[in-house]
């Protein structure tokens, strides 16, 4: 099983970024975590941090017949990138959207996703816990449905 772990703008600033809503690790703390997990289940994993909406789309899309599933934060596009969404839905990979913070408890803005539109389930408020919880749920999803 092949996942491939997506992080949008500005997560590569974790640590040093608005700590009182992101907390104190770092970015790489995050890889490292994400890196753990999926040793611990098996699972081969490729993570991808770009600031840049096209990369992100470039990344999806060549991940279609090669990644079973996405674990995907798209930050602050995920409230604005229609073209996210599209490439999610043209690929249609199982896709589970993360975020750090409680978006749902944040401004008006933040109150629509996207790319959440193209996927099976959202983790939220959770900290790094949401990335395993979506690993997880992945995991399983994959499993009962190659039964
Ligand atoms: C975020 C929430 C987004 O609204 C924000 O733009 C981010 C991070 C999160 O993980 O909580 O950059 O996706």
């Amino acid at each position: 099983m092949k996942l491939l772990i997506l992080n949008g703008p500005n997560l590569n600033m974790l640590g040093v970024r608005e700590p009182a809503i992101y907390g104190r690790q770092d970015f790489k703390a995050l890889e490292a975590f994400i890196r753990e997990t999926c040793a611990a289940e098996g699972i081969e994993c490729e993570l991808f941090q770009s600031n840049h909406e096209g990369a992100l789309v470039d990344k999806i899309q060549e991940a279609w017949g090669v990644f079973d599933g996405i674990v995907i934060n798209p930050a602050a596009y995920t409230h604005t990138s229609v073209a996210i969404l599209d490439a999610l839905k043209a690929v249609s990979i199982p896709t589970v959207e993360v975020h750090l913070s409680d978006v749902s408890r944040r401004e008006d803005f933040r109150q629509v996703s996207y790319a959440g539109m193209a996927c099976l389930k959202t983790y939220m408020g959770l900290g790094f816990e949401g990335y395993r919880r979506a690993i997880l749920f992945l995991k399983e999803y994959l499993e009962g449905r190659d039964a």
